[in-house]
């Protein structure tokens, strides 16, 4: 499952593995995880030497931290994602992951470079003001204070450094199902895409 920030692909990929009995990875806490080791680093989250070694040397304890989902890191996350070494010290865990027995993973190259080979592949958008909100309320419940305008201009500038990036573009898989959630809830959400998993099966 891929698609941009925000667009509701967390909650809908761990509700589809909980329904379908399969492990669950959101691959975008590794990246988080990198780009916060690089900013307590003090360094720059573009210096891809510093990016790469973080990314070589991360640990289950940091991906149990509980500031990983804070707009700082939001960037970082995303400046860190475009460095490939990154991307390359990252790729074995994901594949091994998914690799026994199945999974459910969500990110932004699951199907285009992780998993080519899926079975079934989802790219889950939802426009641009309906992931503002989504991510606003989200922070809101959080007790993050945060703008609406900012949030969505955040987003956007996000997503526009993921699609453009060399290593691994935001794109979806020639043959991903495209499920745009603007006008669904979770459950709805849900639905859709358990339908075209059973479609498949
Ligand atoms: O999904 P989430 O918003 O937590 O991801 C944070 C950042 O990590 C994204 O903006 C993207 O740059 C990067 N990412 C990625 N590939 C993935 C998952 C996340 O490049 N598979």
């Amino acid at each position: 499952m891929d698609g941009p920030a925000a667009a509701g692909k967390g909650t809908l990929a761990r509700r589809l593995a909980a329904t379908l009995g399969l492990p669950y990875l959101d691959t975008g806490l590794l990246y988080r995880a990198v780009g916060r080791r690089v900013l307590d680093s003090g360094a720059d989250p573009r210096d891809a030497a510093a990016a790469e070694a973080a990314a070589r040397t991360l640990a289950a304890a940091d991906l149990a931290r509980t500031d990983l989902r804070v707009p700082e890191v939001d960037m970082a996350a995303s400046a860190v994602a475009a460095v490939p070494g990154v991307r390359a010290a990252l790729l074995d865990f994901q594949r091994a992951f998914g690799a026994a027995s199945g999974a459910v993973l969500d990110g932004r190259d699951i199907g285009t470079v992780v998993f080519p080979q899926a079975p079934v592949k989802l790219f889950v958008t939802a426009s641009p003001a309906e992931r503002a909100r989504r991510r606003w309320l989200e922070l809101q419940g959080r007790g993050v204070a945060a703008e609406l305008a900012q949030v969505e201009a955040e987003l956007r500038a996000r997503d526009a450094q993921d699609a453009a990036r060399a290593a691994a573009p935001l794109k979806p898989a020639a043959d991903a199902v495209l499920l745009d959630t603007t006008a669904l809830d979770a459950d709805a959400a849900l639905a859709a895409a358990v339908a075209v998993v059973r479609g498949k099966g």
